[in-house]
């Protein structure tokens, strides 16, 4: 396994790998690899010829005060993982590789970054679509993988996707979870021993949700309320936002069909760490 950090480096290990007429699958990250983004790793070591994982705290998706500066990172630790599921390079960049002085052009999306994580986050996904766009033209893959953990994400990427004509498919792997229900998160290293010993409510609220759902409640309104209950037996967990919203484009819609088009997203502050999660409904 390589760790390229230039993007010239990147295009010509790309160009030989096309003009062998093998595929290639992409697995963005910003590091600090835990078991959610090694099962993307599986799922592109699995389905393509050569797997590109990128290992890049991307600055511009960080707004003003936010955790750019204490992102945990650990390259030891991610050049082991990406090793031991088979991957074939790490793209691992400094900032400055990515983004040239003087840098004017972005990727930017209307509608579906505008709630929910876009609401409280005004730079992420403007930040999100640029560095995919920029990971998209310099890896060329055939499929990009994204977990439904952070499901506005993979909702902004398939948009821009179709909306733009990247060749490519955007793979949705399902989330991965501590065996008490926390999603797993490159953040959840930020909680306190007592914090992480709450956190689990957070999926516990969630498939309470799901419980409505399965025995018929359709109302968003009731079953929003029924997840801020659950949410209120555990102190010091607050809800930020809690929304019932259509997968595709995470627009809030006031009832759920029952035919899994649907989400519960949430996050929630537990001291000063923000978790995100959702269910599908
Ligand atoms: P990062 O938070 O490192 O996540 C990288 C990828 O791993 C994302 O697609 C994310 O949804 C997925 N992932 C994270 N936790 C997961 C879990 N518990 N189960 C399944 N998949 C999980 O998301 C980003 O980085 C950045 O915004 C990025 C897309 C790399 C652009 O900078």
């Amino acid at each position: 396994m390589k760790i390229l950090h230039t993007k010239q480096e990147m295009r010509a290990a790309v160009a030989a790998w096309k003009e062998a007429g093998e595929s290639i699958g992409l697995v963005p990250t910003m590091g600090f690899l835990h078991e959610g983004h090694a099962s993307l790793i599986r799922a592109s070591v699995r389905d393509n010829d050569h797997t590109v994982v990128s290992v890049f705290v991307n600055p511009m998706q960080f707004s003003p005060g936010e955790d750019l500066a204490r992102y945990p990172r650990d390259m030891a630790h991610d050049t082991a993982v990406c090793e031991r599921e088979g991957a074939d390079v790490i793209f691992h960049p400094a900032p400055e590789e990515m983004y040239g002085q003087p840098f004017y052009t972005y990727t930017d999306m209307n509608v579906i970054p505008d709630g929910l994580c876009g609401a409280s986050r005004p730079a992420m996904f403007r930040g999100v679509c640029t560095v995919c766009s920029k990971l998209f033209h310099l890896a060329s893959p055939d499929r990009a993988y994204f977990g439904k953990k952070d499901a506005q994400q993979l909702a902004v990427i398939r948009r821009m996707v179709q909306d733009l004509d990247f060749n490519l498919t955007v793979v949705g792997c399902e989330s991965v979870r501590e065996p008490d229900g926390l999603a797993m998160s490159s953040r959840n290293t930020y909680l306190s021993s007592e914090e992480r010993s709450k956190a689990p409510a957070i999926y516990r609220a969630l498939c309470h949700v799901k419980q409505l759902v399965e025995n018929g409640e359709k109302e968003s309104a009731v079953l929003r309320q029924g997840f801020e209950e659950e949410i209120s037996r555990t102190e010091g967990l607050a809800v930020e936002y809690c929304a019932v919203v259509n997968a595709g484009d995470m627009q809030e819609t006031s009832a759920v069909q029952g035919d899994g088009s649907c989400l519960m997203a949430v996050a929630l502050r537990l001291g000063k760490t923000r978790l995100i999660d959702n269910i599908e409904l």
